[in-house]
């Protein structure tokens, strides 16, 4: 038996060999995927049936992953894992055990499982479960929630994590459809990017049904006491019980939302739009699961001011999850043109003075992005080149901001008209497809450009450094008031803050002059009480400001309080690295301490780098 496992190890090392040469001998094929072991044009995943289970205790997920595939007569059929316990494997639907192979270990792929096939096989059942320490997965204890009383899970699939909790040919160019069975402890409701139950079930068992075909970094699961609430006719929100009123009130707009994005760009093709908020140890803002945005409980300001965030995993609907980048190097297909289509539909509802608004924060935020980065770096291209590099790490700001500002540009050059109908039939023509940054800028030149004989540098954009300097440069007038209030602080004069939103806030606190002493921040601080406000981006914005300027002493409980109770790593990369900038490492690293129990992995894998690499 041995001898035989043996032999088969060899054959595939040779096999692996013989494809590294076919690569390298043609020029790299774009739509090839870097970051999975797949070979889709021999044997191609087309429908997946899951059934797991789910043990709060052990924090492991297990039962099997059955997928329907497309096979071209291969001998085998290559999925990717990471950390998974493979138990078994059968071909078929009479389930004849097979031979498999974990191969090619590799740290920030995974391994290569390797199944053995006959040239008819449609059916490949996996048997397995998951670790306790699965990068995919969100394990937060019942203190780490609203209710405090149940536990809860969630996933986070993007980019390369669904991996560790299903085998599978994880590349966002390979589409699948889905079924799901999901055992839950009874007394839980489990939800996914799927048609959801809006209640829970008796025995915690749900199924669940994804009739769509999606990239496989759109699966997820959440599971936990969680409770619904409509707040439109196919739009509602999900939350545990202590947090679902105020969800609902303020994603009151979400129908709104999607009536704004369908005029724009043509029909949400998914049916229902809901969103579920989760524990504030979600690592991100938002993430965009078909049919059911994930996202952070640090959004809920108590005034609406946060709900771009909504508008942005809406507008994925389209960009993203219906026309999808083919691999991670074209990540900007994604967010770019989602940053762009989240600020329309913001535009649609509330005005073209808050878009204004939004654009000129984060205008600051490329100009940031592109210093720290280096204007020559390459990671500052739109098409990035990530093989060989963990993809969170080369997917940065540019691919939103620069991205976006592109598109603006597309639009300021063509006029809005022309260039709305050029991105709906974007999405029309392409949709549930993936496509690489070549194909769109062929469309681009065939649809646009050359239709309407307008002359960009879409090379320069696209493939070069920096910001091309015919970039549009967004102003708002309200937050050029609110500079010049933070300037004359250092007069001593305080703001006239009547109508001020949140953004105003954030804009005035990162533009108090250099001076600005710990007196001032304190006299700031006794008539706005900036130090508790209510709002996640102020209380970001100031606590950074007060960890540079030499104020955070007096405060530091509630900065602590902060860095300990939420997990969003926009949030904490900043305040953590302005604690290491100003000398404060000790202090960073014994909040980690107490925090970091409660971080997803994403958030702490992050943080840790920060703070406990001593070369940077
Ligand atoms: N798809 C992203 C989140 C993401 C990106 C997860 C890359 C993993 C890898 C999502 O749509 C997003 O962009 N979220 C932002 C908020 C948004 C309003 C800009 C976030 O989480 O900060
Ligand atoms: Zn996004």
């Amino acid at each position: 038996m041995k001898l035989l496992k043996y032999t088969f190890l060899l054959l595939a090392l040779t096999f692996s060999i013989r494809c590294q040469q076919d690569n390298s001998a043609s020029a790299p094929d774009p739509k090839a995927d870097p970051h999975s072991f797949a070979q889709p044009n021999e044997a191609v995943t087309k429908h997946l049936d899951l059934n797991l289970k789910v043990d709060f205790d052990q924090k492991i997920l297990s039962g099997s992953a059955r997928w329907t595939i497309e096979n071209q007569g291969a001998s085998e059929i290559i999925f990717d894992t990471k950390n998974l316990n493979i138990e078994r494997i059968t071909i078929g639907e009479d389930e004849k055990e097979t031979q498999y192979f974990l191969v090619d270990p590799d740290e920030i792929l995974g391994t290569a499982l390797r199944v053995q096939i006959e040239p008819e096989t449609e059916i490949v059942t996996i048997y397995y479960s998951t670790n306790p320490d699965a990068a995919a997965l969100g394990w937060m204890e019942p203190s780490q929630t609203a209710g405090k009383k149940l536990p809860f899970l969630f996933t986070q699939g993007q980019a390369i994590l669904t991996r560790t909790w299903i085998p599978c040919q994880d590349s966002p160019g390979i589409r699948v459809t889905y079924n799901a069975t999901i055992q839950a402890p009874t007394g839980m409701l489990a939800l996914m990017s799927a048609d959801n139950p809006q209640e829970k079930t008796a025995d915690g068992v749900y199924q669940f049904k994804m009739e769509q075909p999606i990239s496989p970094y759109l699966i997820a699961l959440a599971v936990g006491d969680i409770a619904f609430q409509p707040v439109g006719p196919r739009t509602g929100v999900y939350a545990e019980p202590p947090m679902l009123e105020k969800t609902a009130r303020e994603f009151a707009d979400m129908e709104k939302m999607v009536e704004a994005a369908e005029t724009l760009y043509g029909p949400y093709d998914w049916g229902r739009y809901d969103l579920i908020v989760l524990p504030p140890g979600f690592p991100f803002g938002g993430m965009e699961n078909p049919k059911l945005t994930f996202a952070t409980p640090t959004v809920i300001a108590g005034d609406q001011s946060l709900v771009s965030l909504v508008a942005h995993e809406l507008a994925h609907s389209w960009s993203g999850n219906l026309v999808t980048n083919a691999t991670w190097n074209d990540f900007w297909l994604n967010e770019g043109f989602t940053v762009y289509f989240e600020r329309r539909i913001m535009e649609a509802l509330y005005g073209v003075e808050y878009v204004e608004m939004l654009m000129q924060l984060e205008y600051w935020e490329l100009l940031d992005e592109v210093k720290d980065l280096g204007e020559k770096s390459p990671d500052t291209h739109l098409k990035l080149d990530l093989s060989g590099r963990d993809p969170d790490d080369g997917m940065n700001n540019i691919a939103y901001q620069k991205g976006s500002l592109f598109l603006h540009l597309l639009e300021q050059k063509a006029g809005r008209e022309r260039f709305d109908a050029f991105l709906k039939s974007w999405f029309e023509q392409n949709k549930f497809q993936a496509k690489t940054t070549e194909e769109f800028v062929d469309f681009l030149k065939k649809n646009l450009l050359e239709k309407y004989q307008l002359d960009v540098n879409v090379d320069e954009w696209v493939y070069g450094p920096g910001l091309p300097a015919n970039g549009p440069v967004p102003v708002s007038q309200k937050l050029e008031k609110a500079e010049a209030a933070a300037d004359a602080v250092s007069e001593g004069q305080l703001p006239e803050t009547k109508d001020w939103t949140s953004h105003e806030w954030v804009h005035f606190i990162r533009h108090l002059p250099e001076s600005t002493d710990v007196e001032t921040l304190k006299k700031l601080d006794a008539q706005f009480n900036l130090t508790n406000s209510g709002n996640s981006e102020i209380l970001w914005a100031w606590y950074e400001t007060a960890i540079r300027r030499g104020y955070s002493p007096e405060i530091l409980p509630k900065i602590e309080s902060f860095l300990v109770n939420m997990g969003r790593r926009r949030f904490l990369m900043p305040l953590y690295g302005a604690f290491r900038e100003t000398g404060q490492l000790e202090t960073a690293r014994r909040i980690f301490e107490k925090a970091k129990d409660g971080y997803h992995q994403v958030s702490r894998g992050s943080v840790e780098e920060l703070l406990l690499n001593d070369e940077r």
